[in-house]
């Protein structure tokens, strides 16, 4: 007994401070120079998680083989998935571990419904509830995870899927959900009346979270994959509300509302509403003409290695404007080179980054402390927008919709509203792209064919490098 009393202190010290570790870690995170910091933070607290679920006693009773046996299954293939991901595939990975948070909280939502029967009062209808909402969340969860993997790893067409009423087609669902949730409360026979009704409305909950994740466009998708990861984040919560586990419910709380606040900062630097984005339609217009006058219109002027290293040795000021190309090309590191190069002799080197550059929040950030890139040059597209006008040449490497001039100056853009770097405000603006290629919208960029922009055609890696032997 006594055993059991330290027991349980133990667990409830070692869950506090995990929990603390996981806010510590969130705080870290925010910042690329104490992401490091954040990141072991993070670790260490799931690894004291870990080791003090060992000694739950209902796990400590249950015996430790199976457990034991799992996590190293897990651990296992989780460690070479992640190994091998290649950076850029990284928001189709997170989808894909979302969907297993939401089919867990399916799972143990079922298992648990189980195992409360002989509750009565309002402790039965607390456990309902939380058993109805645990499933309802990780089977929305669950099957908008495998539509978003699906579509961010082309397996499915990228284009929103907008069925005629889509509207009225949620509506319906979420009502037939609620009418479940009536026949679910306080069955007499829960193996005959309640698991039934769970089942049926779990099944609903998948059609509603695929039919939420196809009428999104792609352009969308990585707001729709921070939203997810705040749903199953409310799913682990509930979770932890079924298991009485009150870590668990605190991670699910920061992980759901930290997806929450990360998909609203995405949407508010895409100019969008996040109501819009869930709901879809954006993307629709993709493919759609420009409206009259608003055609990219002018000549595409190609450049050369040689003419790109001068402009650079003779600038006084240069702002590098990393995009998704860069982290394709993984060209950051010769990039960070030539500003090395470039700062020893005297010119100011920037970099500029965009909120949404590249397909994930803070990538090009990632990418620039990884080539080393002080961070005392690397600013944000609000404090750096204002100095084009004084520098002399704008570098884009791999970027295009975050320097999409259409974006403030073409209403029929589906990107019209989006602040994006007004690169076309430098005297020169060099593109580094391999073709004329539109980005991730799927987007005529009228800056390719502005007087005083310079194309230079290739792998941005190849270019880079180029220029970089030139510059030596
Ligand atoms: P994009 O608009 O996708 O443009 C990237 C460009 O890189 C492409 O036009 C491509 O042109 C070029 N490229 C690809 N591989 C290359 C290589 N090896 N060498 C040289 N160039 C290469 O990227 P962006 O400007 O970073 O904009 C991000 C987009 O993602 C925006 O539409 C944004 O709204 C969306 N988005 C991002 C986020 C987050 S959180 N980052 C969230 C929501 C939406 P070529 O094929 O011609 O080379």
């Amino acid at each position: 007994m006594e055993n059991t009393i330290q027991q349980s202190g133990l667990l409830i010290v070692a869950y506090i401070v995990a929990s603390v570790l996981f806010i510590m870690s969130l705080g870290g995170l925010s910042n690329p120079e104490t992401s490091r910091r954040g990141n072991w933070f993070g670790i260490t607290g799931m690894a004291i998680a870990i080791v003090a679920t060992f000694f739950h006693p209902q796990v400590s009773s249950c015996g430790y083989g199976p457990i034991i046996a799992m996590v190293a299954i897990g651990g296992a293939i989780g460690s070479v998935v992640a190994a091998k991901i290649a950076m850029t595939a990284m928001p189709q990975l997170v989808a894909g571990f979302h969907s297993f948070v939401g089919l867990a909280a399916v799972l143990v939502g079922v298992n648990s419904y189980m195992a409360g029967a002989g509750m009565t009062g309002a402790a039965r209808a607390i456990h309902e509830t939380e058993v109805f909402l645990g499933v309802f969340i990780g089977a929305v969860t669950f099957a908008g995870s495998v539509v978003a993997f699906g579509k961010l790893q082309a397996l499915i067409r990228s284009k929103p899927l907008l069925l005629p009423g889509r509207h009225l087609l949620n509506i319906a669902m979420v009502l037939a959900t609620v009418y479940c949730g009536y026949l679910f409360f306080g069955v007499e026979n829960l193996l005959a009346q309640g698991i039934p009704a769970l089942v049926v409305m779990a099944l609903i909950a998948c059609v509603l979270g695929v039919h939420l994740v196809m009428s999104i466009g792609g352009a969308d998708m990585p707001v729709v994959v921070s939203m997810l990861n705040s749903y199953s984040g409310w799913a682990a919560a509930a979770t932890g509300f079924l298991l009485e586990n009150d870590l668990l419910i605190i991670t699910g709380a920061l992980v759901g509302s930290s997806g929450a606040i990360l998909s609203y900062i995405m949407c508010k630097a895409m100019n969008r509403s996040l109501v819009n984005v869930i709901f879809g339609g954006f993307g629709a217009d993709e493919g759609k003409a420009a409206a009259p006058g608003s055609e990219a219109a002018g000549e595409v002027v190609a450049t050369t290695v040689e003419e790109v290293a001068c402009m650079l040795q003779d600038a006084k000021n240069v702002i590098v404007i990393p995009g998704y190309g860069m982290a394709v090309a993984r060209a950051q590191h010769p990039i960070k080179e030539i500003s090395d190069k470039l700062r020893a002799s005297g010119v100011n080197v920037r970099f500029a980054i965009h909120p949404v550059a590249g397909r994930l929040p803070g990538h090009m950030n990632v990418l620039l402390a990884e080539a080393s890139v002080p961070y005392d040059i690397v600013l944000e597209m609000d404090e750096i927008n204002k100095d084009f006008p004084g520098t002399d040449v704008a570098l884009v490497i791999g970027a295009n919709d975050i320097v999409n001039p259409g974006a403030l100056e073409d209403p029929s853009s589906p990107i019209y509203g989006m602040p994006v770097l007004e690169t076309w405000k430098a005297r020169t603006t060099v593109v580094l792209k391999r073709s004329m290629a539109a980005g991730y919208a799927g987007v005529e960029n009228p800056l390719f064919y502005k007087e005083n922009t310079r194309m230079l055609f290739g792998d941005a890696k190849k270019s880079v490098d180029a220029i970089l032997a030139r510059l030596q």
